[in-house]
Formats: C-alpha cells, sequence, structure tokens
C-alpha cells in the first residue's frame, strides 16, 4: 500500500504542503502540443475500469445509503452505553414512565432482549413513551409514505396500543404517525404506514414511541423507512443511489476494507448472520467504533449490485483482524474455507443447491453473476507472514475455492509467493495530491507479465469532510495514469466513498460523497470521476503530451464503433494552458463536439451541504474542432473534449 497518512487528523497537517506544491507556479508555458494516433489502437480499456468500494465507515450504511431512519433500533446489547445515549424518555412525559433492556425476553435469537417500556400514568391525553433522533435528525417531506414496524410483546399489565410518530423537534408538532394495535402475549411483528401532509422538508425532527394507558409493553426493533431506490422494502436511500449511479460504476467492492476483518478475530465479517429477515440479525460491531445493524446484509449488497448494474467483487474473510491476530493456516482455518465457498454458493448457487435454496427463501431465486473474489483485505498488516506463502492463508483459499469454481479470478490483497498465484492483487493508494499526481506515471513502466492489479482502493487526501478541488486535480492526473495502463489496472475504486458529515459521524478525513439525513453532495472530485467513467471509450489510443510540463497530464481514448474519440487534458497548474493538438489517422473530424470542464479559482475550492453545486462540470457545445486544433485550457483545469471523426 502506498499511505502518506491514516485517518482524520493527519489530513489537515498535510493540506497546506499538499497545495503549496500543487500551486507552485511552473515555467511559463510557451504551446504545449498533443499528437494522437486515432488508428494505432495501443490496449483495449478494461470494461471493469471504474468501480465502487464501500463499507461500515463514517455511517456509509447506517446513517447513510441503508435508509433506515431509527438509529439503534435494536437496543445494540454491546453498547448499552449507546442505547442510553441515543434513546431517551419523551421529555412531555416523564413521569411514571420507565424503560430497561430485559434479557429474557426478545423476539428471535438473534434478538434474545428487548426494550421494556411501563407507563405509571399515561393516558390519551398524555402519552408517554420514548424518543430517538434518528442519524442526527430524521428527514420529512411533504406528502411522502412512511413504512413503520415493531416487534411487541405486551407486559403483565398490557400498555395498550403503540403509536410511532415523527415530531418536529421544534414545535413539538407531529408531522405524521402510524398505530399499532395493542400487543399480545407473544412476540409478533407488527407493520403500519404513516403519512406527511403540507408539510415543509426538513430534518429538525426525531421518532417518538408512545403508549395511551397504563401497563408495560416490551419491544424490539422498531423501523422507520422512507421511500426507497426502486421501491425496495428493506432499501437504499434515493438521493445516494442516483448519485453512485451518475459514476457510472461498473462493480462494487464489499464488504471491506477494515469492515471485512473486525478489531479482532470474534469481530470478523460473519455474512451468514447479514441474511434473511432483519429479526435474525444480531448485529455486529464495526471496526470503526460503531455497532452494524447488518440491515444492508449479503443480499443488499448484491441488490444493489443489480440496481446499479454493476458485478459484485465479493470480498471473503481470510481469517485476519485489525489487532494482527490470524488464525493459524491448516485444520484451523479450514471452517472459513468453507464458509467462504458456501457464501459463494449463496451468490451464485442455483436455486437447488443448499445455500442458493437459502438464497431463494430470502427473495431472490436467480443467482447472480460473480467473476472475481477478492480473499482478505490489506493482508501486508500481518507481518507474522501467515497469508503470502505456499501454504498460507491465501493459498489455502484460492485452492479450494479454484477447485469449486474454476470460473472464478481471485485478488490476492498482496503480493503471495510459491505456486498458487493470483489473478489480480488489490493494491491501495492513500497520498497527498502532490503525491498523487507525481505517481500518475506508476503503472507506466510495470511488467505485464504478473497478475494484473486492481487499485481497489485510492484518493489524494486534503479536504475534510470531502475532497477539495486540489485533490480533485490530482485524483484527475492519476485517473489518466488508470486509464492509460488499463491493460494491467483492471479495476479501480475510490475510499472511502461515503461519509455522513456530522462530525461525531465520519472516521476518515476525505470521502467522496457527504450527506445529512435529508441532502446529499458530490465533491470535486466525485464530478472528475463522473467525468472519466462518463466520457470513455473501449480502446486507449496512441498520444503524446510534450511541453506542457509536469504538471500536465492526458489520456485519449476511443469508441471505434461510433467514431468517437475522448480527449482528457489536466491542467494541474495555476496558468492557462495553450494546447496545439494534432489528430493523426484520420480522413476527417467534425468540427461540432463538446467540451467538458471541471475547474475552480482555487485548489481550496470545495462543495458542501451548504453549497453543493460550486465546483462541477461545464459542458459546452463547441464547433471549433477538427485534425489540427489550439484551444487554451483554463489554469487548474479538468477538461474532456469528445469528437466524432472517421
Ligand atoms: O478506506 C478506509 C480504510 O483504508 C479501509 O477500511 C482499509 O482497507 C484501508 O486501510
Amino acid at each position: 500500500m502506498h499511505r502518506s497518512k491514516s485517518p482524520v487528523g493527519l489530513t489537515v497537517a498535510l493540506l497546506a504542503a499538499s497545495v503549496t506544491a500543487l500551486a507552485t507556479p511552473t515555467r511559463a508555458i510557451a504551446e504545449a502540443a498533443l499528437t494522437i494516433h486515432y488508428d494505432e489502437p495501443l490496449h483495449a480499456v478494461s470494461p471493469t475500469l471504474y468501480g465502487l468500494m464501500t463499507e461500515e465507515i463514517n455511517h456509509a450504511y447506517d446513517g447513510g445509503l441503508y435508509a433506515e431512519l431509527i438509529r439503534d433500533r435494536a437496543f445494540f446489547r454491546r453498547e448499552h452505553h449507546e442505547f442510553v445515549k441515543i434513546w431517551s424518555l419523551d421529555q412531555n412525559a416523564e413521569d411514571g414512565i420507565s424503560f430497561s433492556i430485559d434479557d429474557k425476553t426478545g423476539p428471535s435469537r438473534a434478538l434474545p432482549y428487548s426494550l421494556r417500556l411501563t407507563a405509571a400514568k399515561a393516558s390519551a391525553n398524555d402519552p408517554g413513551g420514548l424518543d430517538n433522533p434518528g442519524y442526527w435528525g430524521v428527514p420529512v417531506r411533504p406528502h411522502t409514505t412512511y413504512r413503520a414496524s415493531i416487534y411487541l410483546k405486551a407486559g403483565k399489565e398490557n400498555a395498550g396500543p403503540v403509536t410511532m410518530a415523527i415530531v418536529n423537534a421544534a414545535s413539538g408538532k407531529v408531522m405524521a404517525s402510524a398505530r399499532f394495535p395493542a400487543a399480545g402475549a407473544h412476540w409478533k411483528k407488527y407493520t403500519a404506514t404513516m403519512r406527511t401532509g403540507e408539510v415543509r422538508a426538513s430534518q429538525n425532527n426525531f421518532v417518538r414511541i408512545t403508549v395511551s394507558h397504563p401497563g408495560t409493553v416490551l419491544l424490539n426493533l422498531p423501523s422507520l423507512f422512507p421511500p426507497t431506490y426502486h421501491g425496495r422494502k428493506n432499501g437504499l436511500r434515493i438521493d445516494l443511489m442516483d448519485k453512485l449511479s451518475a459514476l457510472h460504476p461498473t462493480f462494487l467492492r464489499f464488504p471491506g476494507g477494515n469492515f471485512l476483518e473486525g478489531n479482532t478475530l470474534a469481530d470478523w465479517y460473519d455474512w451468514k448472520l447479514t441474511i434473511g429477515p432483519l429479526v435474525d440479525r444480531p448485529t455486529h460491531p464495526s471496526p470503526w467504533g460503531y455497532e452494524s445493524s447488518d440491515g444492508l446484509g449479503l443480499l443488499e449488497f448484491l441488490e444493489w449490485c443489480k440496481d446499479l448494474d454493476m458485478q459484485p467483487v465479493l470480498a471473503v474473510y481470510a481469517g485476519y483482524a485489525l489487532d494482527q491476530q490470524h488464525i493459524k493456516p491448516g485444520p484451523q482455518l479450514e471452517p472459513y474455507v468453507k464458509d467462504a465457498l458456501e457464501e459463494i454458493q449463496y451468490v451464485t448457487g442455483g436455486a437447488s443447491t443448499k445455500w442458493g435454496a437459502v438464497r431463494a427463501r430470502d427473495g431472490h431465486p436467480a443467482p447472480f453473476p460473480l467473476k472475481y473474489v477478492e480473499i482478505g483485505n490489506e493482508d501486508f498488516f500481518d507481518h507474522s507472514g501467515s497469508y503470502s506463502g505456499s501454504h498460507g492463508r491465501f493459498a489455502q483459499f484460492a485452492r479450494a475455492i479454484r477447485k469449486a469454481y474454476p470460473g472464478l479470478e481471485l485478488i490476492a490483497t498482496m503480493p503471495v509467493k510459491g505456486d498458487v498465484q493470483p489473478d489480480v492483487i488489490d493494491d491501495h493508494f492513500y497520498e497527498t495530491p502532490a503525491a498523487l499526481m507525481k505517481d500518475s506515471h506508476h503503472f507506466d513502466t510495470m511488467s505485464r507479465k504478473g497478475p494484473r492489479i486492481f487499485v481497489g482502493e485510492w484518493a489524494s487526501m486534503e479536504g475534510t469532510p470531502t475532497p477539495d478541488f486540489g485533490a480533485a486535480l490530482s485524483d484527475a492526473a492519476w485517473m489518466t495514469g488508470l486509464e492509460r495502463n488499463s491493460d494491467l489496472v483492471v479495476m479501480a475504486s475510490y475510499a472511502p466513498l461515503l461519509v455522513n458529515v456530522n462530525p461525531l459521524a465520519a472516521q476518515w478525513g476525505t470521502n467522496l460523497i457527504g450527506y445529512d439525513a435529508k441532502q446529499s453532495f458530490g465533491s470535486p472530485s466525485y464530478y472528475a470521476q463522473s467525468m472519466f467513467s462518463g466520457y470513455l471509450g473501449n480502446q486507449v489510443v496512441a498520444s503524446k503530451l510534450t511541453g506542457a510540463g509536469p504538471l500536465c497530464f492526458e489520456s485519449v481514448t476511443r469508441d471505434a464503433a461510433t467514431h468517437t474519440l475522448y480527449v482528457k487534458i489536466v491542467n494541474g497548474t495555476p496558468k492557462p494552458l495553450p494546447l496545439a493538438l494534432q489528430l493523426e489517422g484520420v480522413t476527417s473530424v467534425a468540427r461540432r463536439g463538446a467540451l467538458v470542464t471541471l475547474s475552480a479559482g482555487s485548489t481550496h475550492a470545495a462543495n458542501t451541504l451548504a453549497d453543493p453545486r460550486r465546483v462541477v462540470p461545464h459542458t459546452e457545445k463547441v464547433s471549433w474542432l477538427g485534425a489540427h486544433l489550439r484551444h487554451t485550457f483554463a489554469p487548474y483545469s479538468i477538461n474532456v473534449i469528445e469528437m466524432r471523426v472517421h
């Protein structure tokens, strides 16, 4: 891994140095020249070059993409302290209301406990209960239907029907509410819908669960969903899915990242505990300091792939934890190998296979396509060497997976020794903008004889909580290198992808897409990436950039079938870049085409919730294209010219 920083904190310290490096004026540029040989395709562009990497970090799922609005809905046992912080007594009715965790009864084996709510004096005029703040607010929109559900069991004296409401924190006004009937003597799931009327969109709301009759009720898994992407019941947030879709991703690497590994061997990503009804998912600790609801579990990852037409890159747990403990290769590791094989069967097996049948039971009879399986995450941190030898953890997994699924391509997380070699190696690059820009030629001279490369995590680390324009410039420079070398680099994914911008929600400094409970925004780097993936041919064309200095970069791809040429120019200098472009090997070039530009006056420019479109691409229809043209590109700019050629 190439890392010039780690989580939150260091980014800020590095910011000044790296920006200065970017901004140092270069010598005055006379005229640079770009010569393109349209008729000299060098190699295919990997069809899976750009994709997504995600994990539960920065409240990426809970409080992010996963649309659930109630926080700590399972009263996480491991976090009783957090439980106390998150749920509170309804401020209007403190008298006579109490709650506690009942460890003796719960709705399932996975959730064998519940919340016991007792009301001494509640009445229709003075109901009492509990408040939940959501994930730093609960978003409300006008004329919107929300799906509510809860597991209930009556106490000795039945407290009667239970109401769930969204309440505005400023006015105390109920924005929408639903009523569940009085609970019976046994655990049962109740569902209801609630609808807002003519209300103003807001997020300064909370969820209130009340009873209006003295007595006791036990509850677990209160849940509230707004409309979701494609209307999926246990689904994902629409604005974030729209943003991800606009990145044109071809794959999704999941579930991590460190989230795959866990802090200790006990905290590994046990996929079997993330499938089936929510009540059968016990939750587990994310290594990023909070409990994961696992509401977005293995099947939801796969449906996410389906919804955005991405292929899954399935990371299987390989027996290593972040505290540097590992499971010894050999018999002790065998149960985990079996587990990975079963996971692959859950994804790809027909409904007549054991785990394919479980997937069908979970609501998806058709198998999912799968080409790549990644074994572990960042195993170079395991200094014991247990991963990489010919009898190491990688080899043990690889032998078994290849035997059962010979068609799969296997990704190792570091170079491995011995006869069992991976098809692809995942390499990670977290660098300052100046360093990543410099490194954009990283793959130019690398041997093509070994495994291909997956850049499974990369980012210029500048800007918090999302990258600034200086980072976007180096990210763009870096992507020119990925494209030029996409015979070797088969896949690449920026990380981390998502951040809830509430300061208490984030663990990592620089992240691609920011949001709060109600809205979201793409960073300049997000827009650079959407430009690079949205304007991409299927072959790399020979090109040479001269006289532009070391801070200008190019990548040229074509789609011969549609006669389209995409010329990408990154001007990383604070000066305009006059460029003479010469196109060889063409008969004619249409004068009309498009120029897409992302630029900003300052490398510090950033997008925020308050100003989400400060740095966005501008698309201009141009009519000055030709086989020989001159154009001056703006200082600090990322550009794509789309041309039609014959
Ligand atoms: O992207 C954040 C973390 O960086 C990932 O979890 C881990 O793989 C890497 O160290």
